[in-house]
C-alpha cells in the first residue's frame, strides 16, 4: 500500500442561484459590502423538488462505477441539515444508487467539520483493510433568517469522495491537529429551519481553533508551513479565508514567508459562486483548487482547515497526486456552474423560505435538473425519483 486519501470527488449544486448584487438592493446597501466584504456573488438556491438526499445522490451519480457500487464497505454522510431524527440520509442514497447491501451507513453531524471526522475514519478504516473504499459525502442547504446578517453567506451544495488505498487524487498525511470547545457561536435547535448565529464570536473562535489546531499539528511532528504549497479553508464566505490566511500566518511566523494570498485563490472560485455549505464547503474548496488551478500541483502539498461550529477545528495535509489531472471532472463542474439559471427575489423567497411545511403530505413539481429528486411525500415518507 503506498497511502491512502482521496481517489475521487465529485460535486453537485442546484440549478438556480440569487445574485447577491439583487440582494443589495433588496437590503439595501452598498454593493461592495457583499461583494468584497463578505467576498460573495451567488447563492445556490435548491427547488422545492431538491434536499440533502438528492443533492448527495447527485453528487455521489458520476463516480458511481459498477465496482465501486459492488464494493463500496461504508457510506459515512455528513450534514448539518438532515431530513430525519433517526434514519440515516445515506440511506436514501444507498436506495437510490443501488449499493451493494454489505455495506455500513451512518449519518455524522458536527456543524460544517463532519465530513472531515468522516474522511479521517475512513482513512483509518482503509489503512485496516486496504481492499476497502469508503464513501464519504456532505451535503447541506446553509439557511439563515431572513434579512439578517447571516443571509448573504446562504447556499448549497453536497461533494462526495471515495477513499481507498492507492487513491488517484490526493494522499492524506497521518498527522492532523486538532481543536474542540464547547461554545455557542452557531446552533440550530431542532424546532428551527434557520440557524442561530453569534456572527462576530463565530469569527473569533473559527481563527483561534485555527491556531489552537496548527500549533496541535505542529507539536504532533507536522510539516513546517515552509513545506506547504497551497492552503484551503473552510469558507463560509470567501473573505473568511483571508482572515483564516492572516492568523495562520501571524500563528506560524516566518515558515509563511513563502506564501501569498494567491495560495488559496483558486480554492475559493466554486464558494464565491454557490455560498456556503456547511460540511461541503472546504471539500468544495479543495475540488475547486484541483480543478481550476493552472499550475501542476502534482507532488505538491496542501494544507486544508476544517471547522465546525460549536465548536472542532482540524488542521492536516495532504500531497497531491503526479497524474490527478486526469481523474479530475473540471468540464462537467463548469458545465454545470456556468447553466445555472438566476431567480428573481419572489422565486428566491418563495423557495427559500415560505416554502409550506414539508410534514403535510405533497407532490413536488418537477423544477430539479438532476438525475435525482424529491417528488413527494407521502404518509410522513419522502419519495425520491430518478429522472426519466
Ligand atoms: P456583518 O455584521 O453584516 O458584516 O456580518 P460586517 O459589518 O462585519 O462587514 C463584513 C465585512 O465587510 C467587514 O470586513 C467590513 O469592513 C466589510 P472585515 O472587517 O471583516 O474584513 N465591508 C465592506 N467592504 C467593502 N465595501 C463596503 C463594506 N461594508 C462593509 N461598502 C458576518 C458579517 C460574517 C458576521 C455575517 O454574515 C454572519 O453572521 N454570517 C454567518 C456566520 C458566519 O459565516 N461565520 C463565519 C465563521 S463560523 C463558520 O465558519 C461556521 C459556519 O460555517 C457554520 C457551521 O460550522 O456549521 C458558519
Amino acid at each position: 500500500m503506498t497511502g491512502v486519501g482521496i481517489d475521487d470527488i465529485s460535486i453537485y449544486t442546484p440549478e438556480y442561484y440569487y445574485s447577491l448584487h439583487d440582494l443589495v438592493i433588496a437590503h439595501g446597501i452598498d454593493p461592495n459590502k457583499y461583494l468584497v466584504g463578505i467576498g460573495q456573488e451567488r447563492m445556490a438556491v435548491p427547488p422545492p423538488d431538491e434536499d440533502v438526499v438528492s443533492m448527495a445522490a447527485n453528487a455521489v451519480a458520476p463516480l458511481l462505477t459498477r465496482q465501486l457500487r459492488d464494493t463500496v464497505s461504508t457510506v459515512i454522510f455528513a450534514t448539518e441539515s438532515g431530513i430525519d431524527q433517526s434514519k440515516s440520509a445515506g440511506l436514501f442514497v444507498h436506495g437510490l444508487l443501488g449499493l451493494n447491501p454489505h455495506c455500513r451507513v451512518v449519518e455524522f453531524k458536527q456543524a460544517c467539520y463532519s465530513a472531515t471526522a468522516g474522511i479521517q475514519l475512513a482513512a483509518d478504516l482503509v489503512r485496516q483493510r486496504p481492499m476497502e473504499k469508503v464513501l464519504v459525502i456532505a451535503s447541506d442547504i446553509a439557511r439563515y433568517e431572513r434579512g439578517s446578517e447571516g443571509e448573504c453567506t446562504q447556499g448549497a451544495g453536497a461533494v462526495a469522495m471515495v477513499i481507498s488505498a492507492n487513491p488517484r487524487l490526493l494522499e492524506l498525511h497521518p498527522v492532523s491537529g486538532l481543536y474542540s470547545v464547547d461554545v455557542m457561536d452557531f446552533w440550530r435547535p431542532n424546532h428551527r429551519s434557520t440557524a442561530c448565529v453569534d456572527g462576530k464570536l463565530s469569527i473569533d473562535v473559527y481563527l483561534r481553533s485555527l491556531a489552537e489546531a496548527w500549533a496541535d499539528y505542529r507539536r504532533k511532528g507536522g510539516l513546517p508551513l515552509g513545506a506547504v504549497d497551497k492552503l484551503c479553508f473552510h469558507q463560509p464566505f470567501t473573505r473568511m479565508a483571508k482572515k483564516a490566511f492572516a492568523a495562520l500566518s501571524e500563528a506560524a511566523g516566518s515558515e509563511a514567508a513563502h506564501l501569498d494570498e494567491s495560495c488559496y485563490a483558486d480554492s475559493q472560485i466554486y464558494g464565491r459562486a454557490i455560498g456556503n455549505t456547511y460540511s461541503a464547503s472546504l471539500y468544495i474548496g479543495l475540488c475547486s483548487l484541483l480543478d481550476r488551478c493552472g499550475e501542476d500541483l502534482g507532488g505538491r502539498t496542501i494544507g486544508l482547515f476544517s471547522y465546525g461550529s460549536g465548536a472542532v477545528g482540524e488542521f492536516f495535509t495532504a500531497t497531491v497526486k503526479p497524474q490527478y489531472r486526469r481523474h479530475l471532472r473540471a468540464e462537467a463542474h463548469r458545465a454545470m456552474l456556468d447553466s445555472r439559471r438566476r431567480l428573481d427575489g419572489r422565486t428566491y423567497a418563495a423557495w427559500f423560505y415560505d416554502a409550506p411545511s414539508q410534514a403535510e403530505d405533497r407532490v413536488f413539481p418537477q423544477e430539479s435538473r438532476g438525475r435525482f429528486r424529491l417528488a413527494a411525500i407521502e404518509g410522513q415518507r419522502r419519495i425520491y425519483a430518478a429522472a426519466s
